[in-house]
């Protein structure tokens, strides 16, 4: 039986049987791709859960291990290039990592759908036949009706005339009117999750709004939760209800929006704060940037992966790698130092 309930947000349907229990719950996950130099350790050990119908957004620096970690739970990680080597993804329950390959390929698209970094739309093919594709794939729908719940999800995502549009190829479309139509494409099964990475980053200011806000409508009108991959802490207030920071492969704070905003316990998310973007173009420039390039992940430093580039740095930094633990009401963060520190008073 389903059930509505009002949250502060969005309205949310769940399933009665599964209320309480996350929709996704990833735990320790670990993935490595081989690489010349060696073994790429992307994911290291990371672990958390989105409920139904929740936004948690994943942000971290350029090489930290967020389309890893996506793509690891769609079972997606390219054969040739490197594997999960442990943890579970438990959706509903079911541990996607021991599934059948039919099986999550059922699940993929059906009950999760990705918006994937890389453009995926095919230049040589009329948008409408594209998403009509992806319905008939899963649904018995003939090409009459799958073309015309194409055009309905066309209009979902605000594409004008869209009965006429559908006809286009993507070359037809502006920057912000493709990545509506891939948006069209990825909820038109109407997923349970959407996992969007870096959905925004290829745009203008002006249009990442636009499609940030679009998400929220579409997670209205269905229901879905989101996991919002994304290197900018700028575009996640507003939007996001939890923030998960990666870096190096692991987490390294995870807490509502709102608490990571007033009170980040990391250094690194402090730094992060820094380098933001707010939506109206401006930066924020009263924190400081971070400095020094990311870790290796063929061989991260002991200790602290954080610690070569962290003002706070001491001796303890570096020989012994901090436990993520409890700093607040859902807050946890992973530094010896987080407990009652406020970083932007030293
Ligand atoms: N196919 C691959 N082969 C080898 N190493 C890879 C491959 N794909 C990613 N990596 C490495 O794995 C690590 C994590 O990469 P990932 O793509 O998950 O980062 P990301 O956080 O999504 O970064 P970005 O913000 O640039 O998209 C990086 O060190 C990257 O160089
Ligand atoms: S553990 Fe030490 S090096 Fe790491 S973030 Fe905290 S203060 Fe900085
Ligand atoms: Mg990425």
């Amino acid at each position: 039986m389903r059930q509505t309930t009002s949250q502060a947000q969005p309205t949310v349907t769940v399933d009665a049987s599964t209320a309480g229990r996350p929709l996704l719950e990833v735990r320790d996950l670990r993935t490595e791709y081989r690489s010349p130099s060696g073994i790429v350790r992307a994911v290291d050990g990371v672990s958390f859960t989105i409920n139904p119908g929740e936004v948690l957004a994943v942000v971290g620096e350029s090489g930290c291990g967020k389309t890893a970690t996506a793509l690891s739970i769609l079972g997606l990680i390219p054969r040739h290039a490197g594997q999960v080597v442990g943890g579970q993804v438990l959706f509903e329950g079911e541990d996607l990592l021991s599934v059948r390959a039919e099986r999550l390929r059922q699940i993929r698209g059906d009950r999760i759908a990705m918006i994937f970094q890389e453009p995926t739309l095919d230049p040589v093919r009329r948008i409408g036949d594209q998403i009509s594709e992806v319905l008939r794939a899963h649904r018995a729908l003939s090409h009459h009706d799958a073309w015309n719940q194409a055009v309905e999800f066309l209009g979902l995502v605000g594409i004008p005339r869209a009965a006429e549009r559908a006809r286009d190829y993507p070359h037809q479309f502006s920057g912000g009117m493709r990545q509506r139509a891939l948006i069209a494409m990825a909820v038109a099964l109407r997923p349970d999750l959407l996992i969007a990475d870096e959905p925004t980053t290829a745009l203008d200011v002006t249009i990442q709004a636009q499609i940030l806000e679009l998400l929220l409508e579409v997670r209205r009108s269905l229901g879905m939760a989101i996991l919002l991959i994304t290197h900018d802490l700028g575009i996640v207030a507003g939007f996001a209800e939890r923030v998960m920071v990666m870096y190096g492969g692991r987490k390294v704070e995870e807490a509502p929006v709102r608490s990571l905003y007033r009170q980040p316990k990391h250094p690194y998310t402090w730094g992060l704060l820094g380098c933001t973007t707010r939506l109206d173009g401006n930066r924020r420039d009263r924190l400081p940037q971070i400095t020094g390039a990311p870790p290796s992940l063929i061989s991260p430093p002991t200790g602290c992966r954080f610690a070569p580039r962290c003002p706070h740095a001491q001796e303890l930094c570096r020989a012994s790698y901090p436990a993520l633990l409890e700093v607040g009401d859902r807050h946890r963060a992973a530094c010896h130092f987080a407990e009652g520190e406020e970083w932007g008073s030293s």
